[in-house]
């Protein structure tokens, strides 16, 4: 295993100003966000979508790397360019999602543990070789009456560190990503609670397991208030405590925490990376503080392309508007007068 490899790319991925673009939606995913604008789920429709967001221009001004499909990683553009060569050319690390979803777990209702540890190791090599150099897998844990269960967490922390573990034998910058769920209307400090009960056990599965800390990246939830909690938690006060959560939870060695949006207004994500990352340099954080949007990142492109040829311009010109207002977050200097500022040119 070439650790110094490894941690080169990881560093890569969390280069100043820079985060990433998870563009790895399921189909059964992708669908439901087609739907929404109503636009078919075909193959040459999530070609056509993901070619707008990977060909914008000066994307990669703010985006390192791009969390790809199965589907994606083999595709070519219109133009028979493969999808991976175009990122490439840009200098843009392409990355694969490699869990294979999550299942109902065993003896547990309402909890689910993610699957994708079998015939593992082939994968990760087919998609190293297809120029994948980091990897993702999503554990989900959900906030509820007695949930999670010590039994979800140390199921979802065991295949993680597996997972971890497999793809930094491939050459693979593992990201490991265990999502505590937004849903629901608990207060932020059961958030507080769950998201650091979850990291402890994940980064001691990860210890067990061997896994080279420097050649990883976390990719957690901020800590917040549930989704439809009364008097939400505001962006200062997500921002100290998802920091305190990582300071006790997080070894030094770890390169990058990078956030995922998980179903926050666009705008919402924006501000609490801004105030975390305000908040870390404020600490001294040890690692850097950046980004791995889905939604964050995607809302207003998807929402502007509505499926036709015609809006490729407006839909790239929307989505390097959100990538530059995270990318100003990212370094603590997002404003709502920027926002509207970019919003207007
Ligand atoms: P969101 O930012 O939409 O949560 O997506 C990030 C992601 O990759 C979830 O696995």
């Amino acid at each position: 295993m070439d650790i110094t490899a490894l941690a080169q790319t990881a560093q890569a991925l969390v280069a100043p100003a820079k985060g990433i673009l998870a563009a790895d939606e399921s189909s059964g995913t992708i669908k439901r966000r087609f739907d929404s604008i109503g636009v078919e789920n075909t193959e040459e429709n999530r070609r056509d979508y993901r070619e707008m967001l990977f060909s914008a221009e000066g994307a990669e001004n703010y985006v390192s790397g791009v969390i790809l499909y199965d589907e994606t990683i083999r595709q070519k553009g219109a133009d028979g360019t493969p999808l991976v060569d175009l990122l490439r050319s840009k200098g843009v690390i392409p990355g694969i999602k490699v869990d294979t979803g999550a299942t109902p777990l065993a003896g547990s209702p309402g909890e689910l543990v993610t699957e994708g540890l079998d015939g593992l190791r082939p994968r990760l090599e087919e998609h190293y070789a297809l120029g994948a150099r980091f990897a993702k897998w999503r554990a989900i844990l959900t906030i509820g009456d007695g949930v999670p269960s010590e039994k979800c967490v140390a199921a979802n922390a065991h295949a993680l560190a597996r997972y971890a573990s497999l793809s930094q034998e491939a050459g693979l910058v593992p990201i490991v990503e265990p999502e505590v769920l937004i849903d629901g209307a608990h207060d932020i400090e059961t958030d507080q609670r769950v998201t650091e009960r979850t990291l402890r056990e994940v980064y001691a599965a990860l210890a067990l397991f061997g896994v080279a800390l420097e050649g990883t990246l976390l990719k957690p939830n901020m800590v917040t208030s549930g989704s439809t909690a009364p008097n939400r938690a505001p962006a200062p006060e997500v921002a100290v405590r998802t920091v305190d959560v990582f300071l006790h939870t997080v070894p030094a060695a770890v390169p990058g925490i990078v956030f995922l949006s998980g179903g926050q207004p666009d705008d919402e994500a924006t501000l609490n990376m801004h105030e975390i990352a305000r908040r870390g340099a404020e600490v001294n954080a040890p690692w850097e503080l950046s980004y791995s949007f889905g939604r964050g990142l995607q809302a207003l492109p998807l929402n502007a392309w509505l499926g036709d040829a015609a809006n490729v311009p407006a839909a790239q010109k929307a989505y390097l508007h959100r990538c530059k207002l995270t990318s100003a977050a990212r370094q603590g200097a997002y404003s709502e007068a920027l926002e509207e500022e970019l919003a207007a040119v």
